[in-house]
């Protein structure tokens, strides 16, 4: 299945109204990776997640999905090959109930009858709606929805799975679902998400998407530690990161709090440890060691100094 990469060459799409979303996006996903698309609200990532599966096709420049080439004619081969879950979950169901509408897309790939049922059932089972599968999908809450949405594209086992925020209503428990769900899936996975944290859970690429082209494009760990590349997207930190960097300046001000100690410490007893450093400086002369004791005399020395030194040290720093 080395074959199943996705390739974008100098993209452009413009909406029927004239916007132009996308302007030159160029990118290739091997087989098996798992990226990250990020980036400002209207940045275009929706819009480039929908040319993946061909629901919309470029109004210029080349996409390869595979060995097909998107043009309308291959895109029906390509929808069997991408699975999109789209970031409107109403823009995915519309079948009279959710059976039906997880049902569909095996049906279209030509799954004989007796199994559907099978596929339909593991499907809903995996995102935790199994007793929805007889209501009709409008009378769902959102995030049910959602995970609806999710099964509606894992039961046509895709090679690509693409999903544009798919955790956005989801609640934590059904979150961690699709994030155990996302780690398992072994092809190819593209994650559109403003929930960095997800996607530094799942992706080990991250592109980042400004203005209908790609901005960045790296190691997940190293794009979403980059506070100033995400401000410039109006992206924040990850939360995962936020706290680890929380617990840096704490960690300093720990470090503060131990100095702080010290210094009384030394304010309190500084004669008598002056005392010591002269007392050892002589048994080391006695001894015949007389570079130790030098170097103790010289401790003694500043030991007594000790305020001046700090006066000095602070008009240096
Ligand atoms: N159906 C449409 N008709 C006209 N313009 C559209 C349409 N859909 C999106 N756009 C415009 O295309 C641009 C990209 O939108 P897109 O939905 O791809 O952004 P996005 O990065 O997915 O944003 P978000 O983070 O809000 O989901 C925006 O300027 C948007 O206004
Ligand atoms: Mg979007």
């Amino acid at each position: 299945m080395s074959h199943h990469f996705v390739e974008f060459k100098d993209v452009h799409f413009r909406y029927p109204d004239g916007s132009s979303a996308l302007n030159g996006a160029s990118f290739r996903i091997s087989h098996g990776e798992s990226v990250g698309i990020v980036g400002a609200n209207g940045a275009g990532k929706s819009t480039l997640l929908m040319h993946i599966n061909g629901h919309l096709l470029p109004s210029s420049g080349s996409i390869v999905v595979g060995d097909l080439q998107l043009d309308k004619h291959t895109r029906q081969d390509i929808r069997k090959k991408v699975g999109l879950v789209f970031q409107n979950p109403d823009d995915q169901l519309f079948m009279p109930t959710v059976f039906d509408d997880v049902a569909f897309g095996p049906l279209n790939l030509g799954i004989s009858a007796d199994r559907i049922a099978e596929r339909v059932e593991e499907a809903l089972d995996t995102v935790g709606c199994l007793k929805l599968k007889d209501k009709p999908p409008h009378h769902l809450s959102s995030g049910q929805k959602s995970a609806v949405a999710i099964a509606t594209v894992i039961a046509m086992r895709p090679d690509i799975l693409v999903m544009d925020e798919p955790a956005s209503n989801l609640d934590p428990k059904s979150r961690r679902q699709l994030i155990e769900l996302l780690k398992a899936f072994e092809h190819t996975k593209i994650v559109a998400s403003h929930d960095l944290d997800l996607i530094l859970d799942v992706c080990k690429r991250c592109i980042v998407i400004k203005d209908g082209r790609v901005a960045a494009d790296g190691p997940a760990e190293a794009i979403l530690s980059n506070k100033a590349l995400l401000e410039g997207n109006n992206l924040e930190l990850p939360l995962s990161l936020q706290k680890q960097s929380i617990n840096k300046e704490s960690t300093s001000m720990d470090d503060m709090a131990k100095l702080n100690h010290l210094l009384h410490h030394w304010k309190e007893h500084n004669d008598e440890h002056a005392a010591t450093y002269r007392e050892w400086a002589a048994k080391a002369e006695q001894a015949g060691k007389s570079e130790l004791a030098e170097t103790l005399r010289g401790i003694y020395g500043a030991a007594k100094n000790l305020s001046s030194l700090f006066d000095e040290a602070m008009k240096k720093t």
